[in-house]
């Protein structure tokens, strides 16, 4: 495997499961140190088991959803490591239901995990990027790009992660900050697997959200999460980058 993050340090959330530990892996099989972060310790503890060069691994159990949090994710980023180069969010939270079943805490909950976090997670680090002209990867979702039924206020923290992607990679172009973002479909992960609807939804709506390709693995999509993180996508940014077998195409 080509080796292009030699010398790199690579913070990445969500680490303790699915994509984010793809991602994980992906980095340090490239020669990144890695920070890992995740509010589930175990899930944290079966990625670090793969890696056996602990100089160029580091674990931190945390609950992104607090801004205070975001800036100690970097801080001990750069205390461990002395740098930051590439930020990715992938941390996040699936809800479903009906919109007269969404509480106010579930509302304020998945905005918090799956939106306020990236936005704080991204002010942490702007200025360590600035030091390394890193860049961010923020993990969308096709939920992002097209509406789909019984998970409104999911779509909602996609579009503004999507959004947030493309503003920012303004805001830091002059910085040479590259911000981009990966909407997935359909992935192999728990995230997915204990995804449900209502019971009485309507399968067509339902049938949307498939691609004729099936499920994506998660180390497909931190292929090309890795692509976008390294210097062969020099003129990538403000990107918002669909992985979904055709399910947003037509
Ligand atoms: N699986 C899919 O089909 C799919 C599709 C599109 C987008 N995504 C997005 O990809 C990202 C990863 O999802 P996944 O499928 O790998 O799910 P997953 O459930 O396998 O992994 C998500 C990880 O995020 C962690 N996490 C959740 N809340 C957290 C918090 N407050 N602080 C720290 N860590 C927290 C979880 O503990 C878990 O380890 C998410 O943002 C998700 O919305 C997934």
């Amino acid at each position: 495997m080509a080796e292009r993050f030699g010398g790199k340090v690579a913070l990445i959330t969500g680490a303790g499961s699915g994509i984010g530990r793809a991602c994980a892996e992906r980095f340090y099989a490239e020669g990144a140190k890695v920070i890992l972060v995740d509010i589930n310790a175990q899930g944290l503890d079966d990625t670090v088991v793969q890696m056996p060069d602990s100089a160029r691994v580091h674990s931190m159990v945390a609950d992104i959803s607090s801004p205070e949090v975001c800036h100690v994710a970097v801080a001990t980023t750069v205390e461990v490591f002395g740098q930051l180069d590439v930020l990715c969010n992938i941390a996040g939270i699936f809800l479903s239901g009906r919109i007269e079943d969404i509480t106010p805490e579930a509302w304020q909950r998945i905005l918090q995990v799956n939106l306020t976090s990236v936005f704080f997670l991204c002010q942490a680090a702007v200025p360590e990027l600035t030091k390394t002209r890193g860049n961010i990867i923020n993990m969308a979702s096709t939920a992002a790009l097209t509406g789909q039924a019984y998970s409104s206020p999911y779509g909602v923290t996609k579009a503004g992660v999507a959004m947030l992607t493309k503003s920012l990679s303004m805001e830091l172009a002059e910085r040479s900050i590259r911000v981009n973002a990966v909407c997935p479909g359909a992935v192999n992960t728990p995230l997915a697997a204990t995804a449900s609807f209502p019971q009485d939804a309507t399968p067509r709506l339902i049938d949307k959200l498939m691609s004729f390709y099936g499920f994506a693995e998660p180390s497909e999509v931190a292929a090309l999460v890795a692509f976008i993180a390294s210097e062969e996508a020099r003129y990538m940014s403000g990107s918002v980058v669909p992985i979904d077998g055709a399910q947003t195409a037509g």
